[in-house]
């Protein structure tokens, strides 16, 4: 069984269906052991504690810099015995250490259709506005392993979703949680878990079933 991590910053729906999927049986293999916080009182912490996982909180304003925060990250995690890092609504750049920690083994869910509107600075309801304010008819969302690039790591699994006429930010960003970021982030965990993905070069291979 792998030991899973999801590490948060905020809300958590994308937590909230890791959570729902498990209770279905579909991460195979795998088992949500910790939820980690960026910040205290997110509202994330809540829905961990409510499916009864255990929280912590790795605070980013106790640190002075993002390697600070990150280097006490990887020590909780190897606590922890953490086999699958998944990044689900986790608002800052981890660096270089977490990576070598963790090579081809940190899962994060970003709200486009990565290259497009990813990268420093593209996080939460302004990569909608970038696709919104750029006329695009279609976006999505992507799972992607992490490495040292912001948003640059090989891909696992993307879906697409349509902009509708009038669409404002918020209604974007909902209908591409719904329709893409909760269904393929509970399918990439579970693939990772069931041993099915490998990496050559930038590309990632699913096995079949
Ligand atoms: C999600 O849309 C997620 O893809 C995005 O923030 C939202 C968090 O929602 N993540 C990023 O932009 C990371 N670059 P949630 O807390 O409800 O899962």
């Amino acid at each position: 069984m792998v030991r899973i991590a999801v590490l948060v910053s905020g809300g958590g729906t994308n937590l909230q269906a890791l959570i729902d999927a498990q209770a279905r049986g579909e991460l195979k293999n795998g088992a949500i052991a910790a939820v980690i916080s960026s910040k205290p009182g997110a509202y994330a912490l809540e829905r961990a504690a409510a499916a009864g996982i255990p929280g912590y909180v790795v605070a980013r304003k106790d640190f002075s810099s993002n390697r600070e925060m990150t280097l006490a990250l990887v020590d909780k995690l190897r606590e922890l015995d953490i086999g699958l890092v998944v990044l689900a609504g986790f608002m800052h750049i981890l660096t270089g250490e977490m990576v070598a920690a963790y090579p081809n083994a940190i899962l994060n869910v970003h709200p486009a259709l990565i290259p497009s509107f990813c990268g420093a600075g593209y996080y939460g309801l302004h990569v909608h506005e970038a696709a919104l304010a750029y006329g695009v008819k279609v976006t999505g969302a992507t799972v992607h392993f992490v490495n040292e690039e912001p948003d640059g790591g090989p891909i696992v699994l993307q879906k697409a979703v349509e902009i509708r006429e009038g669409d404002t930010p918020e209604a974007l960003q909902r209908r591409v949680m719904e329709q893409a970021e909760w269904r393929i982030l509970p399918r990439a965990v579970s693939l990772f878990c069931e041993g099915r993905l490998w990496v050559e070069g930038r590309t990632v291979h699913i096995k079949e079933d």
